[in-house]
């Protein structure tokens, strides 16, 4: 990095704490700051404007009173050169900090502004080639809807260098109309971003266009709306169970920051378990968990869209499309909003309204038991706390919902829904599901990773993976019934790269080595994995380079604060040499060490009739259970009911 430390009169206010949410007086220092510098060019537009966090270690030192200072990172696209630069502001001094050149060829592009994709459907309206393809398909080039997407990296000459994407083609009949419902297969522009031009365009097939209507409330998918669903109203008379104290959230036993990031979405940060007799009053659970990254990577070969990866975070900083939750209807009950605050393209701040939503639920039955002999009859009811937010990117539409219980489970659920993405249906030897006549939804994965910097009782943890063994039939096992857990500690970075194995219940546990519980056994929490399949794309792909992450369902590092991005800080047509491939090639050990864990989860969706015209939520995700971390069932406590014919029953 080049340090450029130059001054400005401007001075943030102070938020309250080093990790409080990033407020608009910062975001419009940070532009101050950068046009006083220099940097600010009539064509330069910020695609990515955060709170560059201070080092853990600086975090976990701060004590309430402590004076703290606040750091911006950004990453700037010039347009008229295509060139990026990551900038890093102090706004508490009102300084630059750092500032360093985007190497497009070592690194790849900057990620994708909005305003170059509003520029796409213009851009192919002057090309003749373009034109020339439309024709020769009977369309009217300007009812064509322009989908411009992540271009990836393929090391062709013709683009080595080049900010571009490529864009696929959909038709929309009239301003109603769904264009997903039509897609023009077969061709593919490919578009030169800074140039403004199509350099580029892979006409490979004549497909016939689906025709059938999309709108879910169009023939022949309309149907009258039913009338036999009564309200289902939530109240909590009293208000809820939380507190929040700036970004500070505290629920029954739980207590954790929450920021959120335009790239990495909701992070929670110190998250912990409440309990006077620890230090601090706070058992650390988990020093900071986020979804910093997902790609999606489609399955079909065909020479128009092999190239379909997605990465949501770091090609499209998919923050930004975060959606204004409503009350009623996307979140029911008694609901605390948040708002958020980002950059626009020009560097001014903006407001993400009700973005994050807060609520707790009733979650059924928690524990449970009548008993024969002692007549005891008890139930308790499970509560969570849901914090959470739902963003739309291009056709489908996300929701990232962690959950904490009173057991002590942490939970991520993401969701996935709206519309599949469509291609002409080539037949059941192809790659697609027909999910109306002649039209076609690509085989594709969801995969996110998880980063979970754990801090399980403190910060020197151990990772053991715990299987199901079958025990041989023997002397101690004449019967042959027994079976067992066999825990294998994962001792370096490289050998912790693990599959999950449903059939042998496997889970990771992290403990720590230094904490016992009451019985002398280490105090852990275990990650429980779905197991889904990993990345499905041969080990030769491109997409197995980039997206590597996706290859492992756990990876484990030691602790750096540079090591953010599974798949490395610059991801928009990377060649794919950074990333949890790069953090963990020293092969450092993470025996009882600071460690943080990297999770793959997802969906494989082999997209069903019923996912069209859009698509009911399908969830995935992982939970966290304490394993010995507590000495018993910590949810004892729980009162027996808040209605009263529940309470004191014997
Ligand atoms: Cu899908």
């Amino acid at each position: 990095m080049t340090a450029t430390p130059t001054r400005s009169a401007v001075t943030a206010p102070l938020t309250a704490h080093p990790l409080s949410l990033l407020t608009a007086e910062e975001v419009s220092t940070n532009r101050e700051v950068v046009d006083a510098a220099g940097l600010l060019g009539p064509d330069t537009r910020f695609v990515y404007v955060g709170l560059l966090e201070a080092p853990k270690a600086e975090l976990l030192a701060h004590a309430d009173g402590d004076p703290f200072r606040r750091s911006v990172a950004s990453i700037l696209v010039d347009r008229a050169s295509g060139t990026a630069t990551s900038v890093v502001v102090d706004v508490t001094a009102g300084a630059v900090e750092s500032t360093r050149e985007i190497d497009a060829l070592a690194e790849g592009q900057g990620p994708i502004l909005d305003e170059e994709f509003e520029d796409i459907e213009q851009i192919l309206l002057a090309s003749e080639e373009w034109i020339a393809a439309m024709e020769r398909r009977g369309i009217d080039p300007a009812m064509v809807r322009a989908v411009p997407l992540s271009a990836g990296n393929f090391g062709d000459p013709a683009e080595e260098g080049r900010r571009m994407c490529r864009v696929l083609a959909f038709l929309q009949l009239d301003e109603a109309d769904l264009p997903w419902a039509h897609p023009i297969d077969g061709v593919c522009a490919y578009v030169d971003l800074t140039e403004r031009t199509v350099f580029a365009v892979a006409d490979n097939a004549m497909m016939d266009v689906p025709m059938e209507r999309g709108e879910w409330n169009a023939e022949p998918h309309g149907a009258p709306t039913r009338t036999d669903l009564k309200p289902i109203e939530i109240t909590q008379p009293e208000g809820p169970s939380f507190t929040v104290t700036d970004n500070l959230i505290e629920w029954a036993n739980w207590r954790f920051r929450f920021t959120f990031d335009v790239r990495e979405g909701l992070v929670l940060h110190q998250l912990g378990w409440k309990d006077e007799a620890a230090p601090g009053g706070v058992r650390p659970i988990v020093n900071r968990a986020s979804i910093p990254e997902m790609v999606v990577p489609y399955g079909d070969p065909a020479p128009s869209r092999y190239w379909i990866n997605y990465f949501d975070q770091g090609e499209y900083v998919f923050g930004r499309y975060t959606n204004s939750l409503e009350l009623g209807c996307d979140c029911l009950g008694e609901i605390t909003y948040i708002d958020a605050v980002i950059a626009d393209e020009r560097g001014e701040p903006r407001t993400l309204t009700n973005a994050i939503c807060l609520h707790e639920e009733d979650y059924g039955v928690l524990w449970k038991h009548t008993d024969l002999f002692n007549g005891m009859a008890e139930t308790r009811r499970q509560r969570r706390l849901v914090i959470s937010f739902f963003l739309t990117i291009g056709n489908y539409d996300y929701g990232f919902y962690w959950y904490l219980y009173l057991d002590g489970t942490i939970e991520l659920e993401a969701k996935a829904t709206g519309i599949v993405f469509t291609s002409a249906y080539t037949g059941p030897d192809g790659f697609a599901t027909e999910m109306a006549p002649g039209l076609g939804a690509p085989f594709h994965q969801h995969l996110f990773s998880a980063r979970l910097d754990m801090a399980v009782d403190g910060h020197t943890n151990a990772v053991d993976e715990v299987d199901a063994v079958r025990v041989p039939v023997s002397d101690v096992n004449p019967h042959g019934n027994a079976f067992r857990q066999q825990h294998t500690r994962l001792r370096t970075e490289l050998e912790a790269r693990r599959q999950a194995d449903n059939l042998a219940s496997r889970t990771w546990l992290v403990t720590n080595p230094e904490r016992s519980n009451r019985l002398g056994q280490a105090v852990g929490y275990a990650l429980h994995p779905e197991g889904q399949p990993t990345l499905l794309a041969d080990p030769s792909s491109v997409i197995a380079r980039r997206g590597a992450f996706g290859t492992h369902h756990l990876w484990v590092s030691a602790h750096d604060d540079s090591h953010r991005w599974p798949a490395g800080e610059i991801v928009n047509q990377s060649p794919g040499t950074d990333g949890l491939e790069r953090y963990v090639e020293q092969d450092r050990d993470i025996d009882g060490a600071d460690i943080v864990l990297w999770h793959t989860f997802g969906l494989t969706h082999f997209p069903r009739p019923e996912d069209w015209p859009v698509m009911p939520v399908d969830y995935t995700g992982f939970k966290l259970k304490p394993v010995g971390f507590f000495d018993r069932n910590p949810a004892l406590d729980v009162p027996a009911g808040t209605t009263p014919h529940c309470r004191g029953r014997k």
